[in-house]
């Protein structure tokens, strides 16, 4: 695993507090990388990423859902609407669970979404009371990750998954440049640490689950920046980041650094499920 110094909570509370709106008008209501099969169109390849994780960890109609650092409800209204879930999601921004919570009502998912600001790494659920664990590129921006995988694994019921999609340290990090590279993206995008796979596989194995997949998909995902650089070039985003806040400007120089660690192998982006066993391991 790879950490940085520096990075502190109140700093991704106010990355997200003000940074929400460029992500809503560069990329949309989902905060996360695409998965393209061809030429599809954004807003297709985000659904893409969300449907296959959601078939990936099998969910199924009136499974209790909690998605872990819920954005501005891309996932939580996606998997109410198409999978009946009945959805709790959390984020840390306040700014971020207003906007879950009027895009619910105006898309009518009030009575299956209820949206928490809260911090991951605090918050607590009674034993046993989700059936899915969902969080799509937050486990990121968390301080002590084995920590909440232990406790995640608790809010499940027996036979529950955990469903995550990360943007990992790649499974080679001993040449200096690759670690620069994971070192930049981490100050950029306000992350404490990034870890491989592997790590990921060893805390959810620790905390009593069974890894069920744990999928690379970095080809799959990687036009995300070029389409990013593209178009914060041809807009006026950098502009009004620039006016707003110096972070913001350098979270939108940083899409280059997230391509080269990407194509060199510094950095990985994938999906693991994993299971809650109906009896104790
Ligand atoms: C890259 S965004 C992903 C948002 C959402 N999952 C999506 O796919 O649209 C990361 C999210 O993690 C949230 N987050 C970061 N640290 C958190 C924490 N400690 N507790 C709760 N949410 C957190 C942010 O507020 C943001 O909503």
């Amino acid at each position: 695993m790879i950490s940085v110094e520096n990075v502190k909570k109140s700093t991704i509370r106010s990355h997200y507090q003000l940074g929400t709106i460029f992500y809503r008008l560069l990329w949309g209501p989902h905060i996360h990388h695409g998965l393209w099969q061809a030429d599809e169109s954004v807003y297709q390849a985000q659904c893409q990423l969300t449907d296959t994780l959601a078939t990936l960890a099998d969910i199924q109609t009136g499974d209790r859902v909690v998605d872990i650092g819920c954005g501005m409800g891309g996932s939580s209204l996606r998997l109410a609407k198409m999978r009946n879930c009945d959805v709790t999601g959390v984020t840390i921004s306040p700014v971020q669970r207003h906007w879950a919570t009027m895009s619910s009502r105006l898309k009518g998912g009030r009575k299956k979404t209820r949206f928490l600001t809260a911090d991951a790494e605090e918050i607590s659920f009674d034993p046993q009371s989700f059936d899915v664990v969902w969080s799509i590129e937050c486990t990121e921006h968390l301080f002590d990750k084995p920590a909440f995988f232990r406790r995640a694994a608790q809010w499940l019921a027996p036979g529950g998954r955990i469903a995550i999609c990360v943007w990992f340290e790649g499974e080679d990090t001993s040449r200096p440049t690759h670690r620069e590279l994971v070192e930049q993206v981490c100050r950029r995008f306000v992350c404490p640490s990034l870890a491989t796979r592997m790590d990921y596989a060893q805390w959810l194995g620790e905390s009593g689950l069974i890894v069920r997949h744990n999928e690379d998909w970095t080809d799959r995902v990687t036009k995300t920046w070029e389409i990013c650089k593209q178009r914060v070039e041809r807009t006026g985003v950098r502009h009004l980041a620039r006016l707003l806040d110096r972070d913001q400007v350098a979270f939108l120089d940083g899409f280059e650094t997230l391509l080269a660690a990407y194509r060199s192998g510094a950095m990985q982006y994938g999906a693991i499920v994993a299971e809650k066993p109906q009896q104790l391991l």
